[in-house]
Order: C-alpha cells, then structure tokens, then sequence
C-alpha cells in the first residue's frame, strides 16, 4: 500500500432514509465520507429493485461529494450515457452482466466519466487479465450483491490481496474497493489485503451514535490494519 491510496470510505445509499436523503448525504458528508455509493438494481441481475435515474439526479443536486453509480443491471451499456447524464461521477459496471466489456468500459470513459469494474465473489481475477490498465476502479464484492446488511463471505478477502497484487504491478493509481458486510469488524482485514475504498452502508446509517460516528469509527478500524 502507498501513501497514494488513503483509506476512504463510500456509505451506500441503500441504508439511508429516503425520505430524507437530502439530510442523509448532508450527514455523510460531514462525518469525512469520501464519496456517494449508489445502488442501482433491476431485479432482473439481481433479486431485488432499488432506483434509477430520477434519485440520481436527486442526489446529484444535494451532494457536493462524486457520485459512484453501481450497476447491478443487465446490459449495462444500454444506460451508461443516462447514468453519466444524470450526475455519476464513477460508473461501476458489473463484469457478468458485460458482454462487450472493452465497449462499454470505452464508453464510461468516452462520457468523461470513471470507469469502475465489479466483480461478484466466484468471479475469478483472471477474466479482467486484458483490460487491467483500462481500470479507475476495480470493485470486489465481498457479499452476492442485491442486498444491504448481509456477512461478508470470508474467501473473498484471499483475493482483495492477489487484487493489490495484480493492481500493484499493472495500475497502481487504480482504486480497490470492497462492497458489501463491511463493518467495524470485518474492514480491518480487508484493509489488511489491500482494499483502499470501502463501501458501507447499514454501518453508516444504522450506526448507533449516527452517521457520522459510523464513519468515524470504519476509519479508525481501518487505520489500526495498515
Ligand atoms: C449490495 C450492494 C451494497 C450494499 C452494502 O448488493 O452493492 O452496496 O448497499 O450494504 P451493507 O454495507 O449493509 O452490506
Ligand atoms: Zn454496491
């Protein structure tokens, strides 16, 4: 790890409250949240429905931090230029939903965006062996993505290290990010294997002491591993 990839935290805003998402991105970003995380699914990728363009665009106008939008869709390259359009700052395309991945990675970058990868957990490292220099952001799920509040499944942690490794050699300005379980408990080791960007949602929003005690307290257990 370098001095380059200061541990940062992106809450997800899947756990806020959203009726009243504008205090709630107010909130985050007092409390030294990073970036935005936004949950984008089509219960057709994955078993559940969350939001589109519209609570983009309404975040984009509340929040003075980027946005990442995490497509959990099919065929995300029908919607990058709506995404982009709508406020995302990064654009997380998931690697199984992509079939022309070199394309819709040129076209997330084409639209002045980042262009961020999302691997779900039994996805191996090897299928992104060609496009690692093509990379801002690789996001490694650490839970079968769908859901907020669930474990983080162990093994997965084995390849955040090989991921920094890999990342190390051949794009070494590129964000790793884990989404999904990380809580006070378990960021410490994913910091430990190398992750710099940690996604979180029910560990901001349903953090005892508030939003901002819940970030305060991930960066703390975060720093403690380096
Ligand atoms: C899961 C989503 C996550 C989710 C994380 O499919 O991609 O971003 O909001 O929620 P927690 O932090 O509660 O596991
Ligand atoms: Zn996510």
């Amino acid at each position: 790890m370098t001095p380059s990839n200061p541990i940062r935290i992106a809450p997800s805003l899947l756990a806020a409250d959203f009726l009243h998402l504008g205090d709630e991105i107010a909130a985050v970003e007092r409390g030294g949240a990073d970036r935005l995380h936004l949950d984008v699914m089509d219960g057709v990728f994955v078993p559940n429905i969350t939001f589109g363009m519209p609570v983009i665009r309404a975040a984009r106008k509340a929040a003075t931090l980027p946005l990442e939008a995490h497509l959990m869709i099919t065929a995300p390259d029908r919607y990058i230029e709506a995404v982009a359009e709508a406020g995302a700052d990064t654009i997380l395309i998931q690697i199984e939903a992509a079939t022309h991945l070199d394309r819709a990675l040129n076209q997330i970058k084409q639209a002045g965006k980042r262009a961020g990868l999302v691997l779900n957990p039994a996805t191996p490292l090897d299928s992104l062996s060609e496009i690692v220099e093509l990379l801002d952001v690789l996001l490694l799920m650490t839970v079968n993505p769908g859901f907020g509040g669930q474990r983080l499944i162990g093994y997965t942690l084995e390849k955040v290290r090989r991921a920094r490794e890999l990342l190390n050699r051949r794009n070494p300005e590129c964000d790793l990010e884990v989404d999904g379980g990380i809580d006070v408990n378990t960021i410490a080791s994913a910091a430990a294997a190398g992750a710099n960007v940690f996604v979180a949602g029910t560990a901001v929003f349903a953090a005892q002491g508030g939003a901002a005690s819940g970030i305060a307290a991930l960066l703390e257990a975060a720093r403690s591993a380096r």
